[in-house]
């Protein structure tokens, strides 16, 4: 079977080599309360190398390619009561694996699995409880040591090449992103028009009523479930970085920030957008929101291929550095130039996050930021804010097939010196990039950014 998953079982079985064995579980279930759980979400490594989505399932995979997977048996009482299990027997043909067992055989077959290889690869850090699972697998390996069998010598993350492999989406994984993030785009316009409309109309808005907007739009296009905690912010609470959609109202004259997308087939978007609740902008709302609206540009411009993981946050950065000055919230006298704002980070007084991070199966995905090539280059500099002396190695070259956020922000809170018509305004704006050969794609620009364009898409 040449599946995709099996074709990323057989790139990954080749790079471990003769004589490793990879253990790869899938999610718990969680205990939400008394005897409700959770909805359950796969684990992503999990499922990009089975696409198999039930609960209480485990990947075996050894360096020469075999695949063994451990799953629910068939059950028909479990079954009425909890739904469809596919089985052993028919997981080999469905998921194209070379054996399949009940997840009741994973215990005694793991000793026997492991023996004679030399090092197993398994995700650390991810699992609570699988590095005890492990020794508990090989504790029975080694008491066979002396009947001739070889107990593994070496423990080696399965992270490290699995979020190599990740963080390159193939065809299949860019097209679902880019439906995914088409479907978010329209529960954006849809929460923005019926914000403006339920206000024409003399209702009542609350951020929950828009955040149920963003709902049903993911789910009336197929998405399985929000890929995050949707942000739905009135005024002031778009200065909570992590607030949620909670019951605020939404007043005439304020701004409302959302950020949210929806998962789609296992794959994540990530969109934020900040829009006058009654459709129209004011002059200060404005005139920061066309400030965060060219960090954004120029993060855009420099994402490209050959580039580094960290210009598009730095091109972020000098602009809005440039505009705090311009627009009086810096204080030129105090402050300097906009390379000193950049050099001291007074910027980050307003400005606290960073400009964007991947985005895969995983909202915030997996994947390293350092350069793999250049890890050993360390540079050590002291951090103008805190005095702290920080570790710097250089950021990832981008590479055509990487998916990243573009999401430059300012958020205002009332201090000395801010002027006060700026005050509790909070704004970002967040897009999602494929890196392609010559720049990138922005799969989210289906809801527009434009202030004019945000201000028409509302009268409408
Ligand atoms: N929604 C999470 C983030 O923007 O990173
Ligand atoms: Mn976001
Ligand atoms: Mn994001």
């Amino acid at each position: 079977m040449n599946s995709v998953y099996a074709q990323r079982r057989a790139a990954l079985a080749q790079h471990l080599g003769p004589g490793a064995i990879a253990i790869i579980p899938t999610a718990p279930e969680r205990q939400r309360n008394r005897d409700s759980d959770f909805l359950y979400r796969h684990d992503s490594y999990f499922y990009y190398l089975t696409g198999f989505t039930e609960p209480q399932a485990w990947l075996v995979l050894t360096g020469d390619g075999h695949s063994t997977l451990f799953c629910q048996p068939k059950d028909v009482e479990r079954e009425i009561w909890d739904g469809f299990r596919l089985g052993p027997q028919a997981a080999i043909a469905a998921l194209g694996v070379d054996s399949a067992w009940s997840l009741g055989e994973l215990d005694t077959r793991l000793p026997r699995l492991l023996e004679n290889h030399a090092s197993v690869w398994y995700p650390f850090a991810t699992h609570s409880g699988l590095a005890a699972r492990v020794e508990s697998w090989l504790a029975p390996v080694r008491a066979r040591v002396r009947l001739g069998a070889l107990c593994p010598t070496q423990q080696n993350d399965l992270c490290v090449p699995l979020d190599e492999m990740r963080l390159i989406k193939d065809a299949q994984e860019q097209d679902t992103m880019r439906r995914a993030a088409q479907i978010s785009a329209g529960a954006h316009i849809r929460a923005m028009q019926r914000c403006a409309a339920m206000l024409r109309a003399g209702q009542e808005v609350h951020e929950y009523h828009l955040d149920a907007e963003l709902l049903h739009e993911f789910r009336q296009h197929g998405s399985q479930y929000p890929a995050y905690g949707s942000i739905v912010a009135a005024g002031a609470n778009a200065c909570v970085l992590h607030y949620r959609a909670d019951a605020a109202p939404i007043r005439s004259g304020e701004l409302v920030l959302i950020d949210a997308g929806c998962e789609l087939d296992g794959y994540a978007s990530d969109i934020t957008r900040t829009f006058p609740a009654n459709g129209q902008f004011t002059g200060p709302q404005r005139a920061l929101y066309e400030l965060v609206l060219a960090s954004h540009g120029a993060a855009v411009a420099a994402t490209r291929p050959g580039n580094r993981f960290n210009d598009p946050h730095n091109a972020a950065v000098a602009v809005l550095a440039q505009g705090l000055l311009d627009l009086g919230l810096l204080d030129k006298n105090k402050h300097g130039s906009a390379q000193e704002v950049i050099a001291s980070r007074a910027y980050f007084q307003f400005y606290m996050h960073r400009t964007g991070h991947w985005l895969g199966m995983d909202v915030h995905d997996c994947g390293s930021y350092v350069e793999p090539s250049e890890v050993g280059q360390i540079s050590q500099r002291t951090d103008p804010l805190s005095g702290d002396t920080l570790v710097d190695r250089p950021s990832r070259i981008l590479r055509a097939g990487m998916v990243l956020t573009i999401e430059p922000g300012l958020y205002v809170r009332p201090a000395p010196g801010v002027p006060e018509q700026f005050h509790h305004i909070g704004i970002r704006i967040e897009d999602d990039a494929i890196l392609t050969t010559t720049g990138c794609e922005l799969i989210s620009a289906g809801v527009p950014v434009a202030p004019d364009e945000i201000e028409a898409l509302m009268r409408g």
